[in-house]
């Protein structure tokens, strides 16, 4: 039997190789990039860049949890491996990060690390962030320090085990994460490609979205920008790559810019968590927003197939024409063009088209708000239909609004309807 422990040994030693292995490929750090203040001084320009990245980076949005302090601590994150709270970024030394460098905090973005060397999770969008240049984490870090500091503990995060183990993230990130090469981004550059995919990969964290997850919840890298479904299972980021199906081919950069800046376009309106973050983007300057909208449509397209739903029922066709002529013609319009800034179009809407009908069926059951921005300050309501048509016939109205006009998606049948009435 001695042969048999000589096997067992050697496959002991050799999970400790691949687990140290891979331990330390998860901990390593990127190339320290110097501070671009040296002197650690501020100017006036430096914060007001700061304070312009943070709003379009909506690092408001996580970490300010109703009725607290800006930056003090964010509200509950609900994802399927728990409940984060963002901590409090203020310069409070106590609770804040009042005692940080700016070394430390290009660590946090950089490399997704706490100044002890606590690795943080990534639903702290470190992924992206580590894309940031050091002049512009340096700008955030001294807009930051301008703010009133603020006292606020935010609650401790309520993960399931094993993810509430921080040590365990290093196996996470040496699937995952590896720091962006951040010497490439030293020099701003002047080619407006660059400069959107500086800020799509970046500040703006386009692909934390967009951009699908494996089962551990890791960006997949060989499938940049090609559609993800959210957590809440509800809604699905759509792809930003040049796609005929499911992508934006059909959108000039006008649509883009407007709908980034308004929350509308011709091709529809935001409603479900791409609302998240025009909290942000709504901010984009014309020269940043445009140069995202060049690099988006300078994606080739990925040869992305959008699965063909059911087929259409002729029944549930007829009875969806009469709904939406009762019930939701006085707003988006009998030839489904709706009417520009109040009622979204219906034809050619990518989410009435789109792969996955959750978000739709949502749409018709919740209604909501078109979002409010610095330029479309007045929101438009649709009524929640939830209570008020069966789900027969809001599978109804669902085929009629997918295979009429140019629209030809294909049908919805009730079950699914049903199914998604019960998500919550
Ligand atoms: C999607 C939500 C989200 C956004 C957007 C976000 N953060 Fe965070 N942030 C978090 C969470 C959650 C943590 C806690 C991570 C942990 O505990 O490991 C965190 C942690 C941090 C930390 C570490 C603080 C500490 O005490 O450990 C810093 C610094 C930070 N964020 C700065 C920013 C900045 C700057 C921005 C905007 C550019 C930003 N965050 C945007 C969710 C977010
Ligand atoms: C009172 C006017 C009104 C009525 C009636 C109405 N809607 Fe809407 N609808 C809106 C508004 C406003 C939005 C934008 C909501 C948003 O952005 O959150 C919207 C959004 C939508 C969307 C999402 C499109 C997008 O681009 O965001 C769909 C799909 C939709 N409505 C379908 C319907 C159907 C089907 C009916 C009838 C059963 C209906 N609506 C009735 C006003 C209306
Ligand atoms: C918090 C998650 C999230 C982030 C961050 C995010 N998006 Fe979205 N985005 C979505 C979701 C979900 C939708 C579809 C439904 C909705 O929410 O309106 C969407 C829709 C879109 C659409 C409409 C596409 C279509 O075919 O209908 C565009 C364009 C878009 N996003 C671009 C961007 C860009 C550019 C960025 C970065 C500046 C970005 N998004 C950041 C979640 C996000």
């Amino acid at each position: 039997m001695k042969w048999l422990s000589k096997v067992f040994a050697s496959i002991v030693i050799v999970a400790l190789l691949v687990a140290g292995t891979m331990y330390w490929l998860g901990s390593r750090d990127g190339t320290l990039v110097a501070s671009s203040m040296p002197d650690g001084d501020a100017s006036d320009a430096i914060i007001a860049r700061g304070k312009y990245l943070a709003q379009i980076g909506n690092c408001v949005g996580c970490h300010t949890a109703v009725d607290t302090p800006e930056f003090s601590g964010g509200s509950a994150l609900k994802t399927e491996f728990g409940t984060f709270f963002a901590p409090n970024i203020t310069p409070d030394p106590q609770h804040g990060i009042g005692r940080w460098t700016a070394d430390d905090f290009w660590h946090a973005l950089h490399n997704g690390k706490r100044p002890n060397g606590a690795l943080l999770y990534p639903a702290f969008p470190y992924q992206s962030y580590s894309h940031l240049s050091r002049a512009d984490t340096d700008a955030i870090f001294s807009y930051l320090k301008t703010l009133p500091a603020s006292d606020r503990q935010a609650p401790p995060h309520d993960l399931q085990a094993p993810f509430n183990m921080r040590f365990l993230l290093a196996f996470w990130r040496a699937l995952y994460f590896r720091p962006a090469d951040a010497v490439a981004h030293t020099e701003e550059s002047d080619d407006p490609i660059v400069r959107g995919r500086h800020l799509v990969e970046g500040v703006a964290h386009c692909a934390e979205c967009h951009t699908p997850r494996g089962s551990l919840g890791g960006m997949d890298q060989n499938r940049p920008l090609q559609g993800g479904k959210m957590p809440d299972g509800i809604w699905y980021a759509p792809a930003l790559t040049g796609d005929q199906d499911g992508g934006l081919d059909a959108w000039s950069t006008q649509d883009i810019a407007d709908l980034l800046l308004t929350g509308g376009s011709v091709h529809g309106f935001v409603v479900g968590p791409m609302s998240e973050a025009l909290r942000g983007v709504q901010y984009l300057n014309q020269r940043d927003v445009s140069d995202i909208a060049l690099y988006l449509k300078s994606l080739p397209a990925a040869g992305l197939k959008t699965e063909s739903s059911g087929n259409v029922n002729d029944t549930l066709y007829s009875m969806g024409r009469e709904i939406y002529g009762q019930y939701c013609a006085a707003c988006h319009q009998a030839d489904g063009k709706g009417v520009p800034q109040a009622w979204p179009a219906l034809d050619g809407n990518s989410l009435v088209k789109g792969q996955d009908v959750t978000g739709l069926l949502r749409v018709i059951m919740d209604g909501g708000f078109t979002p409010t921005t610095a330029k479309t300050p007045q929101p438009y309501g649709m009524p929640p239909f939830r209570h008020f048509l069966n789900d027969m016939q809001i599978a109804a109205a669902a085929t009629y609004i997918r295979n009429t006009w140019g629209n030809k998606s294909g049908g919805v049948d009730q079950r699914r309807v049903n199914r998604v009435r019960n998500i919550d």
